[in-house]
């Protein structure tokens, strides 16, 4: 549903939609030209999921499958990435997942610095409109984002505070494809994010006060 803006002299107006609303970002997405991957893409991939959500995933760059579908994780790393959120409860529905840049790399080569400084704007935009409680940072180009000192392999699977969100970096999906050792990592990582909910439950109960229970006492 749109938001109105009622002005003063009664005219309903729409408000400066590009940069406040997700749909249109995507659309501002799709026709952009900021850096050189929009000439050898076929479709942007702006991000995909739910606008509200609690949890948002950000990868590296689009695949082949991702540039042919406009879609995130459309392709094996994306089945194992599904596969991931579903044993720790999730449902790729429930989260947002976007990447560091929107455009495919040719031949799937590393996104470049000037890449992805090109593209920051739409990523701090997403995250700062879906506003999300929790970032999983797949890979490092995304955990780079947030913590650029520090190497992947040492932060796994731990926490991190980043302005009041919380941050959890795992590894790739697609590097457990190619090193099967990592998978089992994986899962344990994904699971960290169910503990994340599980505190934050536990700490808003205990902000409840316990009220007595009034039918016991009816019948004591
Ligand atoms: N790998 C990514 O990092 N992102 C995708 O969307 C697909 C594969
Ligand atoms: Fe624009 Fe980002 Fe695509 Fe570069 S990767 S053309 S900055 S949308």
């Amino acid at each position: 549903m749109r938001h109105l803006h009622i002005s003063t002299d009664g005219i309903t107006k729409l408000p400066n939609l590009p940069t406040k609303r997700i749909p249109e970002l995507e659309i501002n997405i799709a026709q952009c030209t900021k850096c050189d991957l929009a000439e050898t893409r076929n479709l942007t991939v702006p991000g995909d999921g739910n606008y509200n959500a609690d949890i948002m995933l950000i990868g590296e760059a689009p695949g082949s499958n991702e540039d042919k579908t406009g879609r995130p994780f459309a392709g094996r790393a994306g089945s194992l990435l599904d596969e991931l959120l579903m044993t720790s409860g999730i449902e790729r529905s429930d989260v947002y997942i976007t990447n560091m840049v929107k455009c495919r790399p040719p031949s799937n080569r590393d996104p470049q610095l000037v890449e992805i400084s090109a593209c920051q704007p739409y990523l701090d935009l997403q995250i700062s409109l879906v506003n999300p409680s929790v970032i999983v940072t797949l890979g490092r180009f995304s955990f780079a984002k947030f913590f650029p000192q520090i190497t992947l392999r040492k932060s796994r699977g731990i926490v991190k505070d980043w302005r009041g969100i919380k941050i959890l970096p795992v590894y790739h999906p697609a590097a457990a494809l190619y090193n099967p050792n990592l998978k089992p990592k994986l899962i344990e990582d994904f699971q960290k994010i169910t503990t994340i909910f599980a505190k934050k439950v536990n700490t808003d109960l205990s902000n409840i006060q316990t009220r007595p229970n009034i039918q016991l006492n009816l019948f004591e």
